[in-house]
């Protein structure tokens, strides 16, 4: 890892004014994709690094076609950006080759500092009674959620881990890997509602076992994006399944009651 964090700073170096530190590590990712690292600025400003390690050789095509994952990442990631998401500002991508190890993507992107996921924000709030703060993170989610689907940006991982909220309570968007424009109506529909299973279901983990605030979450969510009944009915099939399957895995019960 030493040679690898040498040359991720001296690219950084290449596009930044100078780098301070070394990098620190804030998150390390599942299957060896390599880690989220916090750099320091000699101006004081910190950068966050999002690495992509190259591991395979459908990987290696991937990236010569332009549809890696961290490319994809961030086209996506500005995509958003344009259309005024809340999200951290799209500094650099760069494709990095390291001797004796691999090639590797690396997507620049300006510091949140020390943030809270939506998850456990949740939770916090609940415990504190502080359900305005639970609404109004909430109207984020719907927010972000209709810009990106009337852009046709499809996200089946808009979930509550890639929402965030700052030391300030401002709430922000990350993490576009999986989203991907959809022009073809069924693909678009499928997207649709596999993107708004995936943050029903993140959302009735977060309040269990008071299912009501997730039904009247969805419910908000529904109305203000105007969900075709189609859609809401795949949702519901959707969920059904996968609430099952983790109800054989986990032997947690996780019910939730939709008049759709
Ligand atoms: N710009 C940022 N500023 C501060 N923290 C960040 C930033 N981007 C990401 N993080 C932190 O890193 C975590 C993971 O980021 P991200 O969702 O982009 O990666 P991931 O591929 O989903 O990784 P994992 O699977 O481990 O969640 C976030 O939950 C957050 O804690
Ligand atoms: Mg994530």
């Amino acid at each position: 890892m030493i040679s690898l964090d040498k040359k991720i700073k001296s690219l950084v170096l290449s596009h930044f004014e100078g780098v301070k530190s070394s990098a620190a590590s804030i998150r390390t990712r599942n299957a060896q994709r390599g880690d989220l690292l916090r750099f320091t600025l000699d101006s004081g400003e910190t950068l966050v690094v999002k690495l992509w390690k190259i591991r395979s050789m459908k990987e290696r095509v991937k990236l010569a076609l332009h549809i890696s994952n961290g490319r994809r990442e961030w086209e996506m990631h500005k995509a958003a950006h344009n259309q005024e998401i809340n999200v951290p500002k799209p500094l650099n991508y760069q494709i990095l080759s390291i001797p004796d190890d691999a090639l590797y993507e690396v997507m620049t992107i300006s510091d949140l500092g020390d943030c809270i996921s939506g998850e456990p924000f949740i939770n916090q709030m609940k415990e504190s009674g502080e359900n305005d703060k639970i609404a109004s993170l909430e109207t984020f989610i719907i927010e972000t959620t209709l810009i990106m689907v009337k852009k046709d940006i499809f996200d089946i991982d808009n979930q509550l881990d890639n929402y965030l909220v700052d030391k300030n309570g401002g709430f922000w968007r990350i993490d576009f890997e999986c989203a991907r424009r959809r022009y073809n109506p069924f693909q678009k529909r499928k997207d649709y509602a596999i993107m708004l299973e995936r943050l029903l279901r993140s959302h009735l983990h977060a309040v269990h076992p008071d299912s009501k605030r997730t039904t009247s979450f969805m419910s908000r969510m529904v109305t203000e994006l105007s969900v075709p009944k189609k859609i809401r009915k795949m949702v519901l099939k959707i969920s059904e399944k996968e609430l099952q399957k983790e109800k054989l895995s986990s032997n947690i019960n996780y019910e939730i009651s939709l008049n759709w």
